[in-house]
């Protein structure tokens, strides 16, 4: 056993013992019965060596983590053309909050709250049936993990789309606007079935090493993304992964990272990490109360962190 093990041994222990531990998602209607008891760990290092603990193994859904990946898929689709149709600022309210659209004339904030990621799942839409989009997002999953098993949960999908009115409206919304181009029940059957994506810690620790490797994946050593627009994803996760939460994680932790309401959060520590945590029960601001409290133990007692000084730069 090495240092790590012993690390995210301790915290998933510290974990089991903590009486606060949120609440879980229930507007969802698969997710209210989810326990809050579960929390998982797992460290994927840059060497591929994995530290896991508790239940790391188990999936859950894994919700708006998915939008790290649909961006990675839009961007590379159009380039920065994408960035016509969304902005990259921090929102400063709810991920599911309409207010800032009607001002800003359907162009949401970032592509991390909903509204920005509904018209990312429209833009991969310009290209294909919703089918074949939902699929090639599967095989984009799997390929990045590693791992064939990896399975959208089609009830939870359902359940949203069954009372995902916010969402609706958000995405009538935009077309009016004329930021969404496709019947907005097709964008959001993509949107709803992205989120309905099931990984456990372990596995979503390996479909996010390749920011953590310079956008290359390390199993097979291709490019997914550009080191440049790696970096760009990390500020992104940085400045927008949390909503409104993000300044604070970002203060408490320190770390690029994105968050999701089945209570996962998928965090990067460049170069030398990917780590994934889970635990259903969320704070205020929707994002994993027990997940967050054990990155900012993680990174107590690792030192990584973003904001380390810079000790060897290569210039
Ligand atoms: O659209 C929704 O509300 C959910 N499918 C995803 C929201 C989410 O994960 C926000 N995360 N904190």
């Amino acid at each position: 056993m090495d240092g790590l093990d012993v690390i995210v041994g301790e915290i998933a222990a510290e974990m089991a013992a903590a009486a606060e531990r949120g609440k879980v998602a229930d507007y969802i209607p698969d997710l209210a019965s989810v326990s809050p008891r579960h929390f998982g760990i797992a460290v994927i290092m840059a060497d591929g060596t994995c530290h896991v603990a508790g239940d790391a193994d188990l999936a859950f859904s894994i919700q708006s983590i998915t939008k790290v990946f649909t961006l990675t898929m839009a961007l590379g689709a159009v380039g920065d053309a994408l960035w016509k149709r969304v902005g990259r600022e921090p929102s400063g309210s709810a991920f599911n909050s309409i207010v800032q659209l009607e001002t800003e004339h359907g162009i949401p904030r970032n592509p991390f709250i909903n509204a920005g990621a509904i018209v990312v799942a429209d833009v991969l839409l310009a290209r294909h049936q919703p089918g074949e989009v939902i699929a090639e997002f599967l095989r984009f999953m799997r390929t990045l993990a590693g791992d064939e098993s990896i399975v959208i949960d089609h009830e939870v999908a359902q359940g949203e789309q069954r009372t995902g009115f916010r969402n609706m409206a958000l995405a009538n919304y935009m077309r009016a606007f004329g930021n969404v181009h496709h019947p907005t029940e097709n964008t959001l059957g993509i949107y709803f079935h992205q989120c309905a994506l099931a990984m456990s810690c372990r596995q979503l620790a390996q479909a996010g090493r390749f920011l953590m490797n310079g956008g290359r994946n390390p199993e097979t050593g291709r490019s997914v993304v550009s080191a440049q627009r790696a970096r760009r994803i990390l500020a992104l996760m940085l400045s927008c992964g949390h909503y409104d939460g993000s300044g604070e994680f970002a203060y408490r932790v320190g770390l690029p990272g994105k968050s999701g309401v089945g209570g996962g959060i998928l965090a990067i520590a460049p170069g030398v990490a990917s780590i994934a945590v889970w635990s259903p029960g969320l704070n205020e601001r929707g994002n994993s109360q027990l997940g967050t409290l054990a990155l900012e133990r993680l990174v107590q007692r690792t030192g990584w962190s973003v904001f380390e000084p810079v000790v060897q730069c290569g210039v």
